[in-house]
């Protein structure tokens, strides 16, 4: 059986942050921020915006493009690393998209690396699980971890919501040719935002007796990032991780109409790029526009190249993304 993507779509919250107003918060610059990373300007949510709203809004467009009622939808993957729900956001998701038949939703935690993980998620329940309409969302809100004085991470995130129907087909017709997923705990401790043991509570000491220990009361840390770290990471698994995608697809390097990868700093997505020799023109990058949007930032660039008809139908694309975990993993597919 084969899979194919038939529809995306994208949401972004309204409001824009520009390097200039990031230089108000903390010591940086334009020149800096764009020389190094590529990145001009974020939207962050604000106000009523939720992440579930924006995911919400981005299928919506995604089932529209596929002509594919909620209805029909029989698994959703929500691929966050921030949940507005810890226990997981995908069930809201369903039930704000009207699903009536109640179709399987689950959330899917790999950080920056979440939408590929999905994307292959969705083509093997299609494969083995008898699955038709699959709705895979790249959704993030990372501003809401974000150290707003640490001028080292600040700079990088913006929040976003992107999404792809996955659709069952014959094998002629079939989309994905390749993939290749890793991960690496022992790099944990150059990118995460790791649960912290609030110090006290006092309702629940004064209770300790009832308990006969203290009950742990937690919440999450900031961002902490080890910035060239996980540059070195990147720029070393990603090229790698493509070339495995390839070899397993049996396709060179030179069938690759687009190259998209998580848009995490321009730098890192021109030497992936150098790596496999693909020219600049054939290299799909919004990062200027949004920055870091972590799960959200293959879709979100996927749904606006699709829309302005730079990736047309048939084409190929080798997607990749990298980060927190650490995890990484490309997968080759045919929009
Ligand atoms: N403005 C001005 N100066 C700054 C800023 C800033 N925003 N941030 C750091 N600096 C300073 C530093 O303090 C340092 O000053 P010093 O030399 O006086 O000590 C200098 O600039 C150089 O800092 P570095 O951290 O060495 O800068 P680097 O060239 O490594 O760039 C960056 C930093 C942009 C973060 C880069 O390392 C990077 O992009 N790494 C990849 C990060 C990434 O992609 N993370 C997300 C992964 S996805 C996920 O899962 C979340």
């Amino acid at each position: 059986k084969g899979c194919k993507l038939v529809g995306c779509g994208s949401a972004v919250p309204a409001l824009q942050i520009s390097n200039d107003d990031l230089s108000k918060m903390v010591d940086t610059n334009d020149e800096w921020i764009s020389v190094r990373t590529g990145i001009r300007r974020r939207r962050v949510l604000s106000g009523k915006d939720n992440l579930t709203g924006l995911a919400v809004e981005a299928a919506r467009k995604a089932l529209e493009m596929a002509k594919v009622d909620p209805d029909d939808l029989d698994l959703i993957l929500m691929c966050t690393s921030t949940p507005e729900d810890l226990f997981g956001s995908a069930p809201q998701i369903q039930k704000q998209l009207g699903c009536k038949a109640n179709p399987l939703s689950y959330d899917i935690t790999a950080a920056c690396s979440g939408f590929v993980l999905g994307l292959i998620s969705a083509a093997c329940h299609i494969r083995g699980g008898g699955f038709n309409n699959v709705l895979v969302i790249g959704a993030d809100a990372l501003s809401r971890y974000v150290d707003w004085t640490d001028r080292g991470t600040c700079i990088l995130f913006g929040d976003a919501a992107g999404a792809v129907l996955v659709q069952a087909c014959n094998s002629e017709e079939d989309g994905l040719f390749g993939f290749d997923l890793h991960s690496d705990g022992s790099g944990q401790r150059h990118l995460n935002a790791s649960i912290k043991e609030n110090e006290s509570n006092n309702a629940l000491d004064s209770n300790g007796s009832v308990f006969g220990f203290p009950p742990k009361q937690s919440s999450y840390s900031c961002i902490q990032m080890n910035g060239k770290e996980v540059f070195r990471f990147a720029v070393r698994c990603v090229p790698q991780s493509i070339e495995s995608a390839l070899e397993k697809a049996g396709l060179p390097a030179s069938s690759i109409d687009w190259l998209l990868l998580h848009q995490a700093n321009q730098r890192i997505i021109d030497a992936v790029a150098t790596r496999l020799e693909l020219p600049s023109e054939r290299v799909i990058s919004n990062l200027a526009n949004y920055g870091n949007t972590s799960a959200a930032s293959i879709p979100l660039a996927l749904d606006e190249a699709v829309r302005s008809g730079k990736v047309k139908a048939g084409q190929t694309i080798a997607t990749a993304g990298f980060g927190a975990g650490l995890t990484w993993g490309s997968a080759i597919i045919r929009w």
